[in-house]
């Protein structure tokens, strides 16, 4: 059985207002995307493509061979939506039985969500990583009037990896670039959409943030600090 990561890096990340994209923003005196890279190589994934911009191809190149990390098979360029960087990266994979998708941006996965995932993912088809939420959740109509407010039990904070059997990720994605309508927020969701599939949620951890804003850096290295 092959177990391919598909690593996102082609985002501009723009709600970090940094002059340099938040994926190579340093941690602890490296890239966001080496602690992310990282992780990955000291899994149990057998192989990982990295998706990047087309302009950002050579500085991941060298991150890969400055760490010698062997397990980046590929790295290919991504597009304007998340989305389509990912479907880029699906179609790169090559003779994977279980694909996980993950954010570049959120460095602090662990081996345990990595393994959690590819067995839920070989047992089930498909699976998110989410916690459970702490705060209550609130559901607004229109007029930011609550509508109502869903048992704290049944919602989840979902994160990535987000990991599926390659055919049905790769099958769902086909149809929703068929119908040309890209309401979706996550990959689960074009499972949920295109496919009849069940997506099961399996455990993830507080820690795995995404570096969206510039507080989230100073989580991450208090983060780091601690490790
Ligand atoms: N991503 C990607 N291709 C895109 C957009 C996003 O590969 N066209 C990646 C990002 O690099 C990131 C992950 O998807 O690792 C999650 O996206 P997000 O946190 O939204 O990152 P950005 O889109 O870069 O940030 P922002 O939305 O603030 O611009
Ligand atoms: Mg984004």
């Amino acid at each position: 059985m092959k177990v391919t990561a598909i690593i996102l890096a082609a985002g501009n990340g723009s709600r970090m207002k940094s002059n340099i994209k938040k994926q190579y923003i340093l941690l602890a005196g490296k890239p966001i995307l080496w602690h992310t890279i990282n992780a990955f190589e000291n899994s149990a994934v057998d192989d990982i493509v990295l998706v990047t911009g087309k302009d950002d191809i050579e500085l991941c190149e060298e991150i890969v061979q400055a760490s010698h990390f062997k397990k980046v098979s590929k790295i290919v360029t991504g597009g304007d939506e998340r989305y389509e960087s990912v479907y880029n990266g699906l179609k790169c994979v090559i003779d994977t039985d279980i694909v996980l998708i993950h954010d570049g941006a959120r460095p602090f996965v662990t081996e345990e969500i990595i393994s959690r995932n590819i067995i839920a993912a070989q047992s089930d088809g498909a699976c998110v990583t989410g916690v459970s939420v702490k705060d209550t959740i609130k559901i607004a109509d229109e007029d930011n009037n609550v509508h109502h407010t869903p048992d704290r039990n049944t919602v989840w904070s979902v994160q990535t990896p987000q990991s599926f059997v390659y055919d049905l990720i790769k099958n769902a994605y086909d149809k929703m670039f068929d119908t040309g309508v890209f309401d979706v927020t996550d990959d689960a969701m074009v499972v949920e959409k295109y496919t009849d599939h069940k997506v099961r949620i399996i455990q993830g951890d507080y820690s795995n943030i995404k570096i969206t804003t510039p507080d989230d850096l100073i989580v991450g290295e208090n983060f780091l600090k601690n490790f």
